[in-house]
């Protein structure tokens, strides 16, 4: 389904770790653009939140394969190793974000950044779904709550109106990603295209209201992810796979409607961040094209160090995509793949370690980012190496 044309370059490879890495070894001033970085989302930017929600009891065991790349062990994080939000976090000279649950009360721990976001959480609220029939992952973790934690956080980290107004103008916010599981649950649970279409004005509205909140608190500098190519993701590929060719891109092997959907959500929160601009003039509000990040991965993989046909997951019990909703990553019966580091998906739903890597290099670069992320910080540390 992959056309194999793409996957020769090398030489494009070390041109774009030229271009892209070495200008930003030139500086060496640290954590000079933010003093914080405080997040929120779903399990793309999750830290450890659901792991600590799901572990209240003591109950869950090891799960295995997830962190085994950097961090040897389960952290709560969705891919065998490091996130997005990690390599963002380094590369402005700030430490890892602390989730905010398990360490919840401990002013210490959020020092220099605080993580709200949890898997599965939503952008819409519980009852949206509830009123629909659609399950969701766990209760009460939406937008809208991580938003109260935010709230009642806030006197952690400062006690006057000046001084939190100062402590967030100061802050790198990332507003997601959220809004995929939006989209994800009802998927995933046989809801169709036309239905799901109509929650994007509603979604777009519940971030652009967060995003609202956030800034009329102090907020002067955040990050704004869109959706990624839901068609490339191997889940979706798994689920809605069928055998007319002509539902797929010949260049990727991605499902075409589903990246068009992604392409509709994506040009809607578009417009709704332009429309936000306008409103605070004095805010910097940057759009992190996860979409073209991705989708450029996809069509010259090998460029990138991934191999040749990379829309099948790392870690799972085998099937179309090695993704199987019965048997997933972790779960018993389930195996991880030898080379993650060639591997673009971790478990059919989230990304490698690898591909995180690569998309936040793309966005620190300037390269998926609008207004680039350079125009905002430019002091950057090199992105994590490889071990
Ligand atoms: C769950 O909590 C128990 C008790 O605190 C702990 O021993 C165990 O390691 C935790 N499981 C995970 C996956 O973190
Ligand atoms: C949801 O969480 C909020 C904030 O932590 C809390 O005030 C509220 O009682 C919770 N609601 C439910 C239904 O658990
Ligand atoms: C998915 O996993 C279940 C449980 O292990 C198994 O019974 C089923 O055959 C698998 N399906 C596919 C398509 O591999």
């Amino acid at each position: 389904m992959s056309s194999s044309s793409s996957c020769t370059n090398i030489l494009s490879f070390l041109l774009t770790f030229i271009v892209f890495v070495l200008p930003a070894r030139a500086h060496q001033s640290r954590g000079a653009c933010f003093t914080s970085i405080i997040s929120f989302g779903n399990s793309l930017a999750d830290t450890g939140n659901l792991l600590f929600i799901l572990n209240k009891s003591g109950s869950v065991s090891q799960v295995p394969y997830y962190g085994e790349t950097f961090f040897h062990h389960p952290t709560g994080r969705f891919s065998d190793g490091r996130i997005i939000a990690d390599f963002i976090a380094n590369a402005v000279g700030l430490p890892f974000l602390a989730p905010y649950l398990p360490h919840y009360g401990d002013g210490r721990s959020f020092k220099k950044g605080v993580n709200f976001a949890v898997g599965g959480a939503t952008a819409l609220n519980d009852d949206f779904f509830d009123k629909k029939g659609i399950k969701l992952v766990a209760k009460n973790i939406s937008l809208d709550v991580q938003l109260k934690w935010f709230k009642e956080f806030l006197p952690l980290m400062c006690s006057s109106k000046e001084e939190c107004e100062d402590k967030l103008s100061s802050a790198l916010f990332l507003m997601g990603e959220i809004g995929g599981n939006d989209f994800n649950h009802p998927f995933f649970q046989g809801r169709s295209f036309e239905e799901v279409r109509t929650f994007v004005p509603s979604v777009i509205n519940a971030i652009s209201s967060a995003i609202t909140v956030v800034v009329e608190l102090g907020a002067k500098t955040l990050l704004v992810p869109g959706n990624f190519p839901l068609g490339c993701i191997s889940a979706y590929l798994s689920i809605f796979h069928v055998s007319n060719v002509e539902d797929y891109y010949e260049e990727t092997g991605c499902i075409k409607w589903l990246n068009e959907f992604s392409k509709y959500y994506n040009q809607l929160l578009i417009k709704e961040l332009d429309h936000l601009r306008k409103m605070h003039p004095y805010t910097t509000i940057i759009y992190a094209d996860y979409y073209q990040a991705l989708i450029t991965i996809y069509q010259s993989p090998e460029k990138y160090g991934f191999q040749c046909s990379p829309l099948g997951a790392c870690c799972g019990c085998g099937g179309l995509y090695n993704y199987n909703s019965s048997c997933m990553c972790g779960e018993s019966g389930s195996t991880m793949c030898m080379e993650p580091s060639r591997y673009v998906q971790w478990d059919g739903v989230h990304l490698t370690e690898a591909a995180y890597r690569n998309i936040a290099t793309g966005l620190l670069g300037g390269k998926y980012t609008n207004p680039p992320f350079t125009e905002t910080c430019s002091l950057l540390e090199p992105i994590g190496n490889l071990e």
